[in-house]
């Protein structure tokens, strides 16, 4: 897996695995394996996932079959916006941890100064978010998980990230499956030019254009499609031409809208 340089010096895998929603505990656990046999080593989960035990169980379970090293693995967890704040921001990754059965996290999504994880980053920051934080910051963050696809392109921001030296990473590189993306037309008919599938040209597209690739699939064929992504290379015209399916704007979330954030700021978690 290739990875990339972290502005702590840390490296990330370039693609990962994410479990959004993916509730069946033995589910989850037997898709994570699968995901380490199959070449994955970033996995994403959140304290909101409820599924970090499954995560950190079958990790180390393939790390006790000896058919990974943990070093090797990259885990990130997030915490959930009720656990801001200095003493509850720790408890929350110490919650992770032991969910999880580790030692130590790769990345936590939301800032904490603890020592318990390698690198500390945030999750759907807008650009002015951002800037606010860095105005502030002591420590800035490695990583900024957004919403990225070949729908809402954020190319923009994305060169503005590299330039506060801020790693940005895509989740929903898929869309989430919404949009009709699978059968893009455009997508469809750069992929059949190399014999992929469009959902491999999504991916590679993100990747190839700086970003950390984040996706999901709970069916072994489309998690195994959707790693093998690193034998083809778009070429600077096709990039171009899959930017021109950029709407401008989330089909998945709308951030700035303050609904969202007064309803995401009431979830709860569940103990
Ligand atoms: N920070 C945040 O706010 C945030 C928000 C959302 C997600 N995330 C993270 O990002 C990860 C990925 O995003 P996501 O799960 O929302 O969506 P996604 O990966 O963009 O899309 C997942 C959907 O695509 C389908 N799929 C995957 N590969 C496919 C393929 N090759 N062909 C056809 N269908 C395919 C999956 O179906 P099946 O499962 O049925 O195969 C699923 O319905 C999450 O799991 C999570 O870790 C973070």
């Amino acid at each position: 897996m290739q990875t990339t340089r972290l502005n702590n010096g840390i490296e990330m895998p370039i693609l990962g695995y994410g479990v959004f929603q993916i509730t069946d505990h033995k589910e989850c656990q037997s898709c994570v394996r699968q995901a380490i046999r199959d070449g994955y080593h970033l996995f994403d989960t959140a304290s909101a996932y409820y599924n970090e035990q499954d995560v950190g169980k079958a990790c180390r379970e393939m790390v006790k079959d000896c058919a990974v090293n943990r070093e090797d693995l990259f885990l990130t967890t997030k915490v959930w916006l009720q656990d801001y704040g200095d003493g509850k921001t720790t408890q929350s990754v110490e919650r992770s941890l032991k969910k999880m059965g580790m030692e130590y996290l790769d990345l936590v999504l939301l800032l904490s100064r603890s020592g318990l994880v390698r690198a500390i980053g945030v999750s759907n920051f807008t650009e002015k978010k951002l800037e606010e934080l860095l105005d502030m910051a002591q420590i800035i963050p490695a990583v900024n998980q957004i919403e990225r696809h070949p729908f809402y392109t954020e190319d923009r921001y994305i060169a503005r990230m590299k330039g506060m030296g801020v790693q940005a990473e895509s989740w929903g590189a898929l869309c989430e499956g919404l949009k009709g993306i699978f059968h893009n037309p455009v997508l469809t008919r750069i992929g059949e030019k190399y014999g992929k599938s469009a959902a491999q040209v999504a991916i590679r597209w993100n990747i190839q254009t700086g970003c950390i690739a984040l996706t999901k699939s709970v069916r072994p064929e489309k998690m195994k499609e959707d790693i093998e992504v690193f034998d083809f290379t778009l070429t600077q015209d096709e990039i171009r031409e899959i930017a021109s399916l950029d709407a401008g704007h989330s089909e998945i979330i709308d951030l700035e809208n303050p609904v969202t954030e007064r309803l995401l700021l009431k979830a709860k978690l569940l103990a």
